[in-house]
């Protein structure tokens, strides 16, 4: 059998092969509400036979998204749709996952397709960012955000777990906290973007603290038997050598609980330099994973059969993320077996009503 169709355990759910659907923002939601392309986009992804589907960055309030078409979960309303997009995706044999997010000071952006910027301050779609610090992300991004109080801080760590708590209770089997990417975990751990000088600044403590404080909080509401993972960014491509500190977080995040750790990069910073390739995000995934002794999983630019086989054969990971792959094929698995040659690929990666047909006349 192929490493990449074997089955994975983390905690009591069980993963049906080691393909992962990245959570991809969909900007086509309506006050957090998700709706009938949110049900079909979801739906599809779970039938095409990833083991895991996790939902996009959702916000925990209104002022966490990073647009104004961004999905949340902060009401009841927003929970009850969620129930019946989980139900969907567990009939179609996937694990439920959902990524829960604050876009901190990248928030209030207008949809990538609509300019990817900054909603204009005199627009009244926009509203007020927060950060750690006052300090704008730049570039396409210049407003300016008010630094947290820490009346602030308790109250999105308070929403953080408001959230966790509806998402357990909507069905999902597999939390994900969004700590990367320059949203508003990220943010507190970066030296580009926290210049506080109180107890969540200064030293890697102090940059932590918010993390680690929102894991712990999150921890408790969430079921002890399901998966509570993080995805954050171990580097910033910034030139310095940050990824020493990013792993030492990585640790710190597992000894607060975390189950598994999605390896992503920091996007604080536009000054980046990021080294674009051929799943370039592995190498540094691979190091995580020896030096933390924690499942792993990373995403960005891996492409076709053999190569996310292979990083699961070689140890490199414990999951593959897929985005854009599965964007372009939702059956993207069900092909993939096919080119492994795995035994019996169709009944692996596609429901009944799809496998039979295909099985039946393969040639
Ligand atoms: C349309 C789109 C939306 C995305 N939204 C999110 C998101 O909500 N949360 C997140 O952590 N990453 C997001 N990403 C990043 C993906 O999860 C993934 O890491 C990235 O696409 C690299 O994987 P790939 O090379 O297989 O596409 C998004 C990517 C795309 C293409």
């Amino acid at each position: 059998m192929a490493p990449l169709f074997t089955p994975f355990q983390l905690k009591d759910t069980t993963l049906r092969n080691r393909i992962v659907v990245s959570p991809m923002c969909q900007y086509s939601a309506e006050d957090g509400l998700p709706n009938d392309w949110h049900r079909a986009h979801l739906a599809g992804l779970a039938r095409g036979g990833a083991a895991l589907v996790i939902v996009e960055a959702t916000a925990v309030s209104p002022e966490g998204r990073i647009t104004p078409g961004c999905t949340g979960i902060w009401n009841d309303e927003q929970a009850g749709a969620w129930a019946g997009i989980v139900r969907l995706m567990k009939d179609a044999g996937a694990v439920p996952g959902i990524q829960i997010a604050h876009a901190g000071r990248k928030a209030s952006a207008n949809r990538p397709w609509e300019g990817d910027d900054h909603i204009a301050d005199d627009d009244p779609r926009g509203w007020e960012t927060i950060a750690p610090s006052a300090v704008a992300h730049g570039a396409n991004l210049p407003r300016v955000p008010r630094a947290m109080t820490k009346n602030d801080i308790a109250r999105v760590q308070a929403d953080f777990v408001a959230a966790a708590r509806r998402a357990r209770d909507a069905g999902f089997e597999w939390l994900e906290l969004h700590f990367a990417h320059g949203y508003l975990g990220q943010s507190f751990f970066s030296t580009w973007s926290n210049r506080r000088d109180d107890d969540y600044g200064g030293d890697f403590d102090g940059r932590a603290r918010f993390l680690v404080e929102t894991v712990a909080a999150v921890r408790e509401v969430w079921p002890e038997n399901l998966p509570l993972i993080a995805r954050f960014g171990v580097t910033e491509f910034d030139g310095s050598d940050d990824l020493e500190d990013g792993i030492r977080m990585v640790r710190r995040l597992k000894d607060e609980g975390i189950d598994l750790i999605d390896v992503s990069m920091g996007f604080t910073t536009p000054t980046a330099q990021i080294p674009w390739g051929p799943a370039l995000m592995a190498p540094i995934a691979k190091r995580v994973r020896r030096e933390v002794a924690i499942p792993t999983t990373t995403s960005w630019f891996i492409s076709g059969a053999a190569q996310a086989n292979g990083l699961v054969e070689d140890g490199t990971l414990d999951l593959v993320s897929l985005g854009r792959p599965l964007l372009a094929n939702p059956h993207w698995p069900y092909q993939a077996a096919l080119e492994l040659g795995v035994d019996k690929a169709a009944p692996a990666t596609l429901p009944a009503p799809y496998a039979h047909w295909l099985q039946r006349y393969r040639s």
